[in-house]
């Protein structure tokens, strides 16, 4: 192993920082499908507003946060509307929604519907294939009232503008990372894209000293909060959300470029963190709670930065985990042993 300080070293990452920006830049979205997107959401929306006037259509997840990869799937939550006495203007479950709304699709639209009304979070799956009118496969998810998803939406947009360019490169090239290995599938017992993204937000958060990026959740307010920015449903959903005043006021120390954070990133993951004696809890104020065996007892263990013992990678199974690590591994000895390697052929294999 070459060391991993010294001008040499640093040519080496800053050459991987270019190569892997240089990967990901033709697989970011367009305008255009973007602008398909949201044409979608408004259609889906009226449609909405028809089974419940006054509803709004939010989307959430990576179409909102800034970690989209071309061809993404949408997340989008359906926000009941009120009528003028403040009275929702629908009393339908969510399981009767899934089933209405989604009736609703199937005759107005030519997407492809597949309501889930007894799914632990009841959702309608919709989508559509390309045509040569609209050349972007669309895959939408409608859910109800998932406001906490709306609220760790805007806690990851915010992160993502305090660093713009580390944290979003990061996470994207690790969201096409574990997407082409085959660690990002939670229904065969590895972990969804947002758990990997908390990986990273910890991993600069905590685990990188000085820091990359401050904890937002621990910032004092600056501004007097309303009682429905504090909590929701029972969960402390309190953030510094005065992204511009943070970016005036706050500058990271660390100077680390791409290339170091993730082979430190997969060196960290690999060797250094106790997956039997900790849980990550980017809320906390060193990042970690230990594992007590009742609440905690899966393989990995993610806490969600505002449901409280609620396991992010509670999908992850002992055979995934013990994938992913071994990934991490192998990803960590590529990216250290790189010696006169031309790296884009690294990326490409390491992929
Ligand atoms: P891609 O779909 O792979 O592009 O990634 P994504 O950024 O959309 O992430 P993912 O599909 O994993 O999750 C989408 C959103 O769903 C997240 O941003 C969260 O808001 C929400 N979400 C996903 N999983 C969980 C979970 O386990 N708990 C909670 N509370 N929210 C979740
Ligand atoms: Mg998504």
């Amino acid at each position: 192993n070459q060391a991993q300080s010294g001008p040499q070293w640093e040519r080496h990452t800053t050459e991987l920082t270019n190569c892997i920006v240089a990967f990901l830049s033709p697989i970011l979205p367009t305008e255009e499908e973007y602008r398909i997107k949201e044409a979608t959401r408004r259609q889906l929306e009226r449609l909405a507003n028809r089974v419940s006037p006054g509803s709004k259509l939010l989307a959430f997840g990576s179409m909102a946060n800034g970690f989209a990869l071309r061809n993404s799937d949408m997340d989008l939550c359906c926000l009941i509307g009120k009528g003028p006495d403040g009275q929702p203007t629908t009393h339908h479950t969510a399981s009767e929604l899934v089933e209405i709304l989604g009736q609703l699709i199937r005759e107005e639209t030519d997407f492809t519907v597949m309501p889930l009304p007894k799914a632990r979070i009841p959702i309608i799956k919709i989508n559509r294939s390309p045509t040569t009118d609209l050349p972007y496969e669309i895959a939408c998810d409608i859910g109800f009232e998932n406001r906490l998803a709306l609220e760790n939406t805007r806690l990851l947009l915010s992160y993502a503008m305090v660093d713009p360019t580390r944290l979003r490169t990061l996470v994207l090239f690790l969201k096409v990372w574990t997407k082409r290995r085959k660690l990002n599938s939670p229904y065969m017992g590895t972990l969804s894209s947002y758990g990997y993204t908390l990986l990273v937000l910890y991993f600069l958060t905590h685990v990188k000293k000085p820091a990359v990026l401050p904890n937002l959740q621990r910032l004092p307010p600056t501004r007097p909060m309303k009682p429905d920015e504090m909590e929701l449903n029972g969960n402390n959903i309190y953030f510094y959300d005065d992204v511009a005043t943070l970016r005036k006021e706050w500058s990271s120390q660390n100077t680390d470029n791409v290339g170091e954070l993730l082979v430190d990133f997969f060196r960290y993951f690999s060797k250094e963190f106790s997956y039997a004696r900790d849980v990550i809890s980017l809320k906390s104020e060193n990042g970690l709670i230990p594992k007590d065996g009742k609440t905690w007892n899966a393989e990995l263990c993610i806490e969600d930065p505002f449901q409280a013992g609620y396991n992010v990678s509670r999908t992850v199974t002992k055979d995934g985990l013990y994938t992913i690590r071994g990934e991490f591994m192998r990803a960590s000895r590529y990216l250290t042993n790189m010696r006169g390697q031309k790296i884009s052929v690294l990326i490409a294999e390491l992929c």
